[in-house]
């Protein structure tokens, strides 16, 4: 166990999730990764295609609100770390239907504690054993024109999406000071890079400008967001699941905050596309007006600073959908559209 450490990550076929997996392969290469995911809309195991027969990955067909499950995969499997990547993650699906996000963002996350809870009951497991949940910044609602999010920031969430992720992050909170199971949160701002859905603002820009089709900009394109590249929020989470201090929440954040349409202009001119193609769209409801972490916390204790320029990374991910154009096809898939049209065409 020691030797062949155990890392259970749930969601690991979505976005986040799937970067991780090949960076901790990368990393660590002592470590066994069981990779636990419903594969719902947003899960895609072509993210993966190139781990699925390494000897240290297993994938394992699952859903994280399904006890017994997991109950056998700790059993079986007795993981030292847990990271939960599992979630419904998108904000406008949460205002159309809120109910999945309280399934799998709150009982989900339960489920999961409570296995720790039995598992690593013991102290030396109290002290070994890691629960880390990625959270999100959403939590902290919605900033004005100037502060940061700290750590300390009371939780203020506007969406069901982020509701539902700051009651699990209290439960996980709870978990540790009733049961003393080992836990850190990281709350991480909007993270970009390959293998991102295209529902999400970047992956979604790219592959309607590829097609010549509108671009949707939410509102005046004024709300502002603090982007990091995918492998930058990685490192965070290998950091605080290796050497976090007990019980503690770390924000991760970019320190590059962009107003959409700037985004959305940036990516216009890289592919050489039109500005016409811009279409201003009625505003998402309750949309959180600015978010900018203060990753001052994560700095001084752990190191780690973001390494990856935006203007670099967003180069590159624009290169990577263009290299991918068949991830992107076989994503855009019925689910997909029907989504998409029931989005874009009521505007
Ligand atoms: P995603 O939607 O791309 O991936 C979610 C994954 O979870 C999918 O593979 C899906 O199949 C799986 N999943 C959903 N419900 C499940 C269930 N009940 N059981 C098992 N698997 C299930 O999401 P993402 O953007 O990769 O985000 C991952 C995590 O990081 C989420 O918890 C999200 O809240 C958090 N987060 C995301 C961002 C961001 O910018 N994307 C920023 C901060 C935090
Ligand atoms: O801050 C972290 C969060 O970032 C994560 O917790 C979420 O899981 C993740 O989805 C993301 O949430 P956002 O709502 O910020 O991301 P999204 O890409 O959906 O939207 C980014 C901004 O762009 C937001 O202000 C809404 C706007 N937007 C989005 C879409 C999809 C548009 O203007 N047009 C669009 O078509």
């Amino acid at each position: 166990q020691n030797q062949h450490p155990i890392l259970l990550v749930t969601g690991g076929a979505g976005f986040i999730g799937s970067n991780f997996i090949h960076y901790m392969i990368a990393k660590h290469p002592s470590y066994k990764i069981i990779n636990l995911d419903s594969l719902t809309y947003a899960g895609n195991l072509d993210n993966l295609r190139n781990i699925e027969t390494n000897k240290n990955y297993l994938f394992i067909k699952g859903n994280i609100c399904d006890s017994t499950l997991i109950q056998t995969i700790f059993n079986e499997y007795n993981p030292k770390y847990v990271v939960n990547f599992a979630a419904e993650s998108h904000v406008d699906r949460s205002i159309t239907n809120p109910q999945i996000f309280l399934e799998t963002n709150i009982e989900g996350t339960q489920v999961l504690l409570d296995a720790c809870r039995h598992h690593w009951a013991t102290v030396e497991r109290k002290l070994t054993s890691k629960f880390l949940q990625v959270s999100t910044d959403e939590v902290y609602g919605t900033l004005g024109p100037t502060g940061y999010f700290t750590e300390a920031t009371p939780l203020a969430p506007n969406s069901p999406y982020s509701a539902s992720k700051a009651a699990a992050d209290m439960f996980v909170r709870a978990y540790h000071e009733t049961f003393g199971i080992n836990v850190n949160i990281t709350r991480c701002s909007n993270n970009y890079g390959p293998y991102h859905f295209p529902e999400k603002l970047i992956p979604l820009i790219i592959s309607n400008a590829l097609e010549d089709k509108d671009l949707p900009v939410y509102g005046d394109g004024m709300n502002i967001r603090d982007w990091l590249y995918v492998e930058d929020h990685c490192r965070a989470i290998d950091l605080v699941l290796h050497e976090g201090k007990p019980g503690e929440v770390y924000n991760v954040g970019g320190h590059n905050e962009k107003a959409n349409i700037e985004i959305v202009k940036l990516i216009l001119k890289e592919l050489n596309k039109p500005e016409t193609l811009i279409k201003y769209v009625a505003d998402r409801l309750g949309h959180d007006k600015r978010y900018a972490i203060d990753a001052s916390k994560i700095k001084n204790e752990l190191g780690w600073e973001p390494t990856v320029m935006f203007d670099e990374g967003i180069r590159y991910t624009i290169r990577w959908y263009l290299e991918h154009t068949g991830w992107l096809e076989k994503v855009k898939n019925g689910e997909y559209t029907e989504y998409y049209s029931k989005m874009y065409t009521k505007r």
